[in-house]
């Protein structure tokens, strides 16, 4: 690629303006025949590009298809997610992990309502500072909604850009950060800003891919330094991978006549605004001593006393590093008080309370059950999308 050096920090070569011309042309073609036709390509609205460029944060595009229709029809424009209660907020989020995501966007559509009379922010500084909008979520909102002159980079783009650029460092290095962000405003067409950003990440996400991209149908492999040079499989250079740590964990299922026990887990929890049987970390090794772990955080946690009963199921799943062996049993209450974050239900109040993967699976095994009013017996889903919420 032709040399022009922007900036002494920048190590590798950023491209020249023939270079570019060809670079747009090819790719902005290659958009117009091949982009898939995904429900928020179909808009302009800025509140439904928020919602979509959210979920989109650590979500796949085949599950956020059917979460964003359904929680644009639950929630059609800023002012009516800002009316809704949080938990109706999370029980549409409900599966697709990262909660906070979910809270955040709530206190921002009410920001909006009280300090933007409900229109959603146009200029960039009052887009990034909504909680949980950063430079990417606003640049693809300004830049797909008003086709603002603004550059996005997420992690199908870095992928790109660090191939384009044969940049062979680690790409979450703050240096190459800071040069894939010139790069990607160095990019930037005068006109149609939103397609081209989305045209970069759909290359990135559909060709550009980690393993084995598809170079043969590249519409910019002769621009490409790495496919030159045979590195597509060395570049970007991986980041070291994290150790799993295995943990024990159980959930108690409190009954009490035809109740069960909930409790709102509070913030700086994991699961923080969603409600969750009782759960805790489990230290004891044998079934006695589990029994009085057990009666002792359950207390803890809720106020309450229980005598631990049978055990139910054990769930495998994943948060972040952590490997969960979930341990399910059923407890007998003796006694408590009731306080604000706790709330015992009929079998079928359940679904209307947002729960976490694991405790909308034992919500099901509950409602299950013979003699609940919860009809005939549910399944239990596969987790959607991702197994790690
Ligand atoms: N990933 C993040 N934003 C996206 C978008 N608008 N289209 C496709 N993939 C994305």
């Amino acid at each position: 690629m032709p040399a022009s050096r922007p900036s002494e920090s920048l190590s590798p070569v950023l491209p020249e303006a023939v270079w570019k011309r060809r670079f747009r042309q090819r790719v902005s073609r290659w958009f117009a025949a091949h982009a898939r036709d995904l429900p928020w390509r179909r808009t302009r609205d800025p509140y439904a590009i928020w919602v979509s460029e959210i979920m989109l944060q650590q979500t796949q595009v085949a599950t956020v298809q059917d979460y964003y229709s359904k929680f644009l029809a639950e929630f059609p424009t800023v002012t009516v997610l800002a009316a809704a209660d949080e938990a109706a907020v999370l029980r549409q989020w409900e599966g697709l992990g990262y909660y906070r995501r979910a809270r955040q966007m709530h206190q921002a559509a009410r920001l909006i309502v009280t300090q933007h009379r409900g229109q959603f922010p146009r200029e960039g500084e009052s887009i990034r500072a909504l909680p949980g909008v950063g430079r990417y979520t606003a640049g693809a909102i300004a830049s797909i909604a008003w086709d603002a002159r603004q550059p996005i980079l997420e992690a199908n783009t870095i992928r790109l850009f660090a191939r384009l650029l044969a940049y062979r460092e680690d790409p979450r290095r703050a240096a190459a950060q800071r040069l894939f962000w010139e790069f990607a405003e160095l990019l930037l067409p005068a006109k149609q800003v939103g397609s081209f950003n989305q045209a970069l990440m759909e290359l990135g996400s559909t060709i550009c891919t980690p393993r084995a991209p598809n170079c043969a149908q590249c519409p910019v492999q002769q621009l490409c330094p790495t496919r030159r040079a045979g590195l597509q499989e060395v570049i970007p250079a991986e980041s070291r991978k994290l150790a799993y740590q295995q943990v024990r964990e159980a959930a108690v299922i409190v009954r009490r006549n035809r109740q069960v026990l909930l409790r709102r887990c509070g913030p700086g929890e994991r699961w923080a605004g969603l409600w969750d049987f009782p759960r805790f970390v489990v230290q004891s090794r044998s079934a006695a001593d589990l029994a009085s772990e057990a009666a002792e955080q359950v207390a803890q946690l809720t106020g309450q006393q229980i005598r631990l009963g049978r055990h139910l199921t054990s769930l495998k799943h994943a948060v972040t590093r952590f490997r969960i062996t979930l341990s399910c049993h059923e407890a007998e209450w003796l006694g408590g008080s009731p306080t604000r974050d706790l709330c015992w239900l009929e079998p079928h109040q359940l679904e209307d309370y947002p729960l976490s993967v694991t405790g909308r699976r034992l919500s099901r095994l509950v409602q299950s059950e013979p003699g609940t009013e919860a009809g005939p017996p549910t399944a239990t889903p596969a987790a959607p999308g991702i197994p790690n919420t």
